[in-house]
């Protein structure tokens, strides 16, 4: 007799072999069809009660200057609405490597927006979100079915969904599974999945190359948000003790140090904060181990383990995070890898190995799979400092950083 979950799997597998062949590049027009014609999205639906939140909604705009965001008309009038995150910085350039961050916790070296496929031993979000069962989705506008993995689609003409602003899409460890795939879904079964009430409790969304102003301007991408979250914002069951995060990848200048303008929305942003500005030091790393700190998750023992936590956040945990100090702090590199171009960052083959028994922000251990993959092996960087640094390259080697904890003991280090 099957088991619920075997059956799930047998079907998840039917479903990966029909969609076997779109792990390529260019999918033929005859693929795609074949596939949209068979496979369905799939919206798992959970209720995971966090510490600050019970839902995470993601929004990615593109390559834009904090000043030029906050000049616009819309951005600071949502901003006002929520709770401004001053100090928030983008990991590097150009897109790629920033959303493969959000994954995964590290760049592995990316300096370019190439075809990336990351070795299954690399674990993401996801399996953070599978240790208790937390549903997690992504809503890519422009997807042509669930889980496809080609590089852009339409394939030629203008563009409108690219798969390098797709972050689960780059690792086999999410595209080895027929069902993590289904979650990978457009903005059809995200208007679907909110009429029926099953959207996940974390989300990624990807507006498409024209909305999310990456072949547009500030101006085009502010109004697509206005017009986006004006909807939403008014429904219960999209904000109920959600948390909607619009931030961007990167700045678009690139001889900045990244800090990028960033907002939060939503139900479950404490009253008191409502309309003020927030000045901790955040990365797109602080946003997983978030994650991890309200849904009492491990980290993924990358550059998530020592990222700062949401404010108020860290109260309710008791964790107290650093100040940075940004003066020399340039995020627009960043340090070699495996999947690097030899443009921004050194190529090397190796790939980082994550730390296994370091005590991260959010305070729950590391993942089990992490441990057991890497046990034994010296972690690549100092993954528990608040922002990546590499000293091979000396890139934001010599930023300071410090803490005072609660007993009055200050704690500060120096990159190096
Ligand atoms: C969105 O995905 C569905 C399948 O889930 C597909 O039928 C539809 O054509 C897709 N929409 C776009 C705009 O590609
Ligand atoms: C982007 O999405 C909008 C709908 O939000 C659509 O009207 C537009 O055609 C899409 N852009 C491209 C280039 O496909
Ligand atoms: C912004 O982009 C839109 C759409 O491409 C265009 O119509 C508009 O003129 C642009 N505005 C500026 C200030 O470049
Ligand atoms: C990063 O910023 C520094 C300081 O402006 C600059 O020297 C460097 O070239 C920038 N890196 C990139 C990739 O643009
Ligand atoms: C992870 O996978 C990559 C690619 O297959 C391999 O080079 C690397 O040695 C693996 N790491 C470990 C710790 O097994
Ligand atoms: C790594 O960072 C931690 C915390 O910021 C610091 O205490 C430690 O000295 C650093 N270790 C190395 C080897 O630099």
């Amino acid at each position: 007799m099957f088991t619920k979950q075997s059956l799930v799997t047998l079907l998840g597998g039917l479903s990966l072999a029909m969609a076997q062949t779109t792990t390529e590049e260019y999918p033929s027009l005859a693929e795609i069809r074949a596939a949209q014609a068979t496979v369905q999205p799939y919206s798992p639906v959970s209720n995971v009660k966090g510490l600050a939140f019970n839902r995470f909604v993601n929004i990615w705009l593109e390559n834009t200057d904090f000043d030029a965001a906050a000049a616009t008309e819309h951005l600071p009038v949502l901003a006002k609405k929520g709770l401004l995150l001053n100090n928030f910085w983008a990991i590097t350039h150009p897109s790629e490597p920033n959303y493969c961050a959000s994954a995964a916790g590290d760049t592995f070296g990316m300096d370019n927006d190439d075809f990336h496929q990351i070795p299954s031993n690399v674990s993401t979000i996801a399996d953070l979100f599978d240790t208790k069962n937390i549903a997690w989705g992504e809503y890519q506008e422009g997807l042509p079915y669930p889980g496809y993995q080609g590089y852009r689609y339409p394939e030629s003409g203008a563009n409108d969904y690219v798969r390098k602003h797709n972050p689960l899409i780059l690792f086999d460890s999410v595209t080895e599974d027929a069902l993590r795939l289904r979650q990978i879904k457009n903005f059809s079964s995200f208007y679907d999945d909110l009429e029926n009430h099953r959207l996940p409790q974390y989300m990624f969304i990807t507006p498409n190359m024209t909305n999310d102003g990456h072949d547009t301007n500030i101006t085009f991408s502010g109004d697509w948000t206005w017009s986006f979250l004006s909807e939403l914002l008014e429904n219960d069951y999209f904000t109920k003790d959600t948390l909607i995060m619009l931030t961007f990848d990167e700045t678009g200048t690139y001889e900045i140090g990244n800090n990028i303008y960033t907002f939060l929305l939503g139900g479950a942003v404490p009253d008191d904060l409502l309309g003020t500005k927030d000045d901790t030091f955040y990365t797109h790393y602080s946003v997983i181990a978030s994650l991890s700190a309200n849904w009492g998750l491990p980290s993924l023992g990358r550059w998530d383990c020592g990222a700062n936590l949401f404010s108020w956040l860290a109260k309710k945990t008791g964790y107290v995070n650093y100040e940075v100090d940004t003066s020399n702090l340039y995020m627009n590199e960043t340090h070699w890898g495996p999947l690097s171009d030899d443009d921004y960052s050194e190529y090397y083959a190796g790939w980082p190995v994550p730390t296994t028994d370091a005590s991260c922000s959010a305070g729950n251990g590391i993942l089990s799979t992490v441990k057991k993959t890497y046990e034994g092996l010296t972690a690549t960087f100092n993954y528990t400092t608040p922002f990546p640094y590499d000293s091979r390259s000396g890139n934001n080697v010599g930023v300071k950083y410090s803490r005072t904890l609660k007993n009055g003991k200050v704690e500060s280090g120096t990159s190096e």
